[in-house]
């Protein structure tokens, strides 16, 4: 085992493509954050059946979305990528958690609240609602210091946080208290047709998101589509102009030019302009991923063994958190 501390975070399979939020929230901060720390990345696919999948598409969009993981710069033999449903004790701990979470504070989840109003209700499962508490279980088997996400996952943190704590205090110390990393620049991409909105794989219009995926053409029309304003100026305001200051951020996280550098080059130029360089900028950054994820998926024998084995070495360090905490709760030890 190496002294770098632990590292955990993931993402759901349920498009067949990453988007461009996801990317620049998180996923660039993974490939980072590989150096320092002793990282686990993980293909949530329990969380991903909290909404219907179809069987196939799951299977697929799973592989699809190690192939991105890959393809971005997660090094499978530096860290550990692999498949919630491969490692059993992230069920396992999911529900000694659910028993020490409280109704009340499940219910104040936004996220649930948001994602049952558009299901309806009545539609809405009870995996949905437990889903943030399936992801404590994720992070906390892992004992890892930081967990690197975008701005919307700061809710499930805290929640997180607290649930090791009142673990801790109830049971006796076990689990490590982790701590969000949350990117300021890139925290939150925005729709590009409607950029007050998360970009998010659940948009109303497809126009509205860059998949990783996407082929040149289409990347370079959904820019220049882009709900901009009618005032004519390149500058970052959020309040007044959402859209050009989500492209101009897109821009610079991407080109690492900062928006004082890019407003002043732009000076007096129209949106178009600034639209035909962001595409260029974003296709210079994100064609290569594909086409590498696209090579991936040719292999699948290749990409489900780098899957087998990041879920050997995920194994160890979860079974032995679950077996900590069993004993802790009061379980007896199987003969
Ligand atoms: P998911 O699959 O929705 O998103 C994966 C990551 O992408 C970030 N993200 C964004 N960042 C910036 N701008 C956006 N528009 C944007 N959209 C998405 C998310 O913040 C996230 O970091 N609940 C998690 C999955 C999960 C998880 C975990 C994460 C399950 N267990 C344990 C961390 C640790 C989710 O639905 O992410």
């Amino acid at each position: 085992m190496s002294a770098k501390p632990n590292l955990l975070s993931g993402m759901q399979p349920s498009a067949s493509s990453l988007h461009l939020g996801n990317y620049l929230g998180a996923l660039v901060n993974w490939v980072r954050m590989q150096e320092d720390f002793n990282a686990f990345y993980v293909i949530v696919d329990l969380h991903a059946i909290t909404v219907p999948q179809d069987p196939n598409e799951l299977r697929a969009n799973t592989r699809r979305t190690a192939a991105q993981y890959i393809a971005a710069g997660i090094d499978p033999s530096k860290s550990a990528l692999f498949v919630q449903s491969h490692v059993p004790a992230h069920a396992e701990l999911a529900w000694v958690l659910n028993c020490i979470t409280g109704f009340g504070e499940a219910s104040r989840m936004t996220q649930f609240k948001d994602k049952s109003q558009k299901a309806g209700t009545d539609s809405a499962s009870v995996g949905l609602f437990t889903y943030p508490i399936l992801q404590a279980a994720d992070i906390l088997l892992y004992q890892p210091k930081a967990v690197p996400v975008g701005e919307d996952q700061r809710q499930h943190l805290e929640l997180t946080r607290d649930l090791a704590e009142r673990f801790n205090s109830r049971f006796g110390q076990t689990f490590t208290i982790p701590e969000a990393h949350i990117l300021k620049e890139t925290a939150k991409i925005y729709d590009l047709q409607n950029p007050t909105a998360k970009m998010s794989k659940s948009a109303a219009d497809p126009k509205g998101l860059v998949n990783m995926m996407d082929d040149d053409a289409t990347i370079a029309k959904k820019i220049k589509s882009a709900v901009t304003d009618t005032e004519g100026s390149i500058k970052s305001d959020w309040e007044n102009k959402p859209g050009v200051s989500n492209l101009l951020s897109i821009h610079s996280s991407l080109s690492g030019e900062s928006v004082i550098s890019l407003e002043e080059r732009f000076s007096g130029a129209g949106y178009g302009v600034l639209k035909a360089e962001v595409a260029e900028v974003v296709i210079s950054a994100i064609g290569p991923i594909r086409d590498r994820a696209n090579d991936l998926m040719s292999d699948q024998a290749e990409l489900d063994r780098l899957l087998a084995s990041g879920a050997e070495k995920a194994k160890t360090v979860a079974n032995q958190t679950l077996a900590a905490v069993y004993d802790r709760v009061g379980f007896i030890k199987p003969e």
